[in-house]
């Protein structure tokens, strides 16, 4: 049987690297972000039929209106991969804009919940082997200082997959929150607003994870056997772990 991966955030990092990934193994694609010219040049260099749509997952009649009107050579998609999302803010949240915060909520979580709800019938209609595979992040277990609204969006993803997890069971649709530790895309130059030495910086020096590393998680987690669901998979590098507590002395 045909399989589709519908991948939002498919302009960039680990998005653009699951296009790559899913197609290599001959999947078709449906792909979303907003910046649509890299939509088109990723298509170009797929050999799988791929669908580019330009969209904004913050704008839910958008998201429904795109998923209703995929052609019927994509619409009965197999996995979705909740990808698209940001950080903004690396300053503590005392300085932080709140416009900022307001961002990353209607980005992780209302645009996730957007392409979700818009998915779901269809995924349940295709129901053993269908897959969500959603995008949180170390973040969303780990507390550190400057991840404030982030981290709790992606705590947000983690519960929210646990709890569809819930409402899902008989359908045979399975639910993954994939966290990723630090990883090398243009996550931190978003996240500094165009930062290019902030973004270098953190990840001198070090070994980060790549995209394709993250894309490789996802097709495997898409592809196992319809009777296994990973329900979390936290991935850090091997450079990466905890600190010690933070204590305020005199
Ligand atoms: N890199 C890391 O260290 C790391 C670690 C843990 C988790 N994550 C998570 O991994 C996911 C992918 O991030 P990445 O590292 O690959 O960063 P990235 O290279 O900046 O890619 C982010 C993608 O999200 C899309 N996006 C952002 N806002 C959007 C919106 N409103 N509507 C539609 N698409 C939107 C962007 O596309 P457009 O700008 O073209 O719309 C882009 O394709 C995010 O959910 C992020 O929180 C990243």
């Amino acid at each position: 049987m045909k399989k589709i991966a519908f991948i939002t955030g498919a302009t960039s990092g680990f998005g653009k690297a699951a296009a790559h990934r899913f197609a290599q193994e001959g999947w078709s694609l449906v792909l979303s972000g907003r910046r649509i010219k890299r939509l088109l040049d990723l298509k170009e260099t797929l050999s799988v039929p791929v669908h580019v749509m330009q969209l904004d997952v913050r704008d839910a009649d958008a998201v429904k209106q795109a998923v209703d009107s995929l052609p019927d050579e994509f619409s009965a998609v197999t996995a979705l991969v909740n990808n698209a999302g940001l950080a903004l803010a690396p300053q503590g949240a005392p300085e932080v804009e709140l416009s900022d915060w307001h961002t990353m909520i209607d980005t992780n979580v209302t645009g996730l919940v957007n392409v979700t709800h818009a998915l779901l019938p269809t995924l349940i209609k295709t129901g053993a082997g269908a897959t969500i595979i959603n995008v949180g992040s170390i973040a969303g277990q780990w507390p550190y200082p400057g991840s404030h609204v982030y981290g709790a969006s992606k705590a947000f993803v983690k519960q929210f997959s646990y709890n569809l997890r819930c409402d899902l069971q008989g359908t045979g649709v399975r639910v993954t929150d994939l966290s990723p530790g630090i990883a090398e895309t243009e996550f931190t130059l978003v996240r500094t607003k165009g930062d290019q030495s902030a973004s270098d910086n953190l990840y001198q020096g070090t070994t980060p994870l790549s995209a394709e590393d993250i894309a490789e998680q996802m097709f495997y987690i898409a592809s196992l056997p319809d009777h296994i669901n990973i329900n979390r998979v936290e991935v850090m590098p091997t450079r990466q772990a905890w600190s010690p507590f933070a204590i305020d002395r005199d």
